[in-house]
């Protein structure tokens, strides 16, 4: 049987930097997100502590390599295992990217965009319908930050997106630092952007910091939420009412204390547009 935690709030990626920090009474964290892979194979110390947080936070999956744009056959095993994670962490949801990660059974390690086509838009749409019957629940999707278009392109990156939810039923995770970066390196409107996006499919935002080389931006994931990202959270905030909303920190990872300090500016920066 499903359980499905209620998740609301502020969140954080759970990284092992901070595994024994966190299992303690009184932590500001509302829930953990979880990177799926992490957790798929063997048992030792991530499953020890996935299990031991499980009991004081409630979690969503976060996955990495589902590929759900790539044009290789869905992998049935990987399909299989996140399945597996599911039952044991009974997470709020599960998300991946909006993007390809390889091509004959190379996995590139990289989130690549996907040319939003109608072509492209049928095949993810009828990807994402297996997964969710795999998974019994519906798939959440992620926007990826990207440096390159594609001519080909049809439909907007959020026209594609909202397409998507519309025929597969699919939900959203909206990552503003990504909406911020693709706006810069792209030259659109982030504001518009957002208007684009079906407002009930918004199931969580990402918060993450990035590297300003000047003429473009670098989504690095190692740096504090940057001020402009703050800016558009806050008019997502204004649109989309209380979305849970975490910080991935993937690199230069700081103290615990660090991350909930930043999680508590997140959290009045929503609390005054609420109130606004
Ligand atoms: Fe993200």
């Amino acid at each position: 049987m499903t359980f499905t935690p209620a998740i609301s709030g502020f969140g954080l990626g759970l990284r092992a930097e901070h595994y024994a920090d966190l299992d303690r009474d009184g932590v500001a964290v509302d829930w953990l997100e979880i990177i799926s892979e992490n957790y798929m194979v063997g048992g030792g110390r991530p499953l020890y502590w996935l299990d031991r947080l499980r009991e004081r936070y409630p979690m969503v999956m976060h996955g990495v390599s589902l590929s759900i744009g790539g044009t290789d056959p869905l992998d049935e095993a990987y399909l299989d295992a996140l399945a597996g994670l599911a039952a044991r962490v009974q997470p709020g949801w599960i998300s991946d990217h909006l993007c390809w990660t390889g091509i004959g059974g190379t996995n590139l390690h990289d989130l690549l965009p996907l040319p939003y086509t109608e072509a492209a838009l049928a095949h993810v749409a009828a990807r994402i319908d297996h997964v969710q019957e795999r998974l019994k629940r519906p798939l959440v999707i992620e926007n990826v930050s990207s440096y390159v278009e594609f001519a080909a392109a049809d439909l907007g990156e959020a026209q594609f997106l909202a397409e998507l939810v519309a025929r597969s039923g699919c939900e959203l995770l909206l990552d503003v630092n990504n909406v911020h970066v693709s706006a810069f390196n792209h030259g659109f409107d982030a504001e518009a952007f957002l208007d684009t996006l079906p407002r009930r499919a918004i199931r969580q935002i990402h918060l993450a910091g990035h590297s300003h080389r000047g003429d473009y931006i670098i989504d690095t994931h190692d740096a504090p939420v940057a001020p402009a990202v703050f800016e558009l959270y806050a008019s997502a905030v204004r649109r989309f009412g209380p979305v849970p909303t975490m910080i991935e920190r993937d690199a230069e990872i700081p103290p615990l204390a660090d991350m909930l300090a930043e999680l508590d500016a997140v959290r009045a920066a929503a609390r005054w547009e609420r109130a606004a």
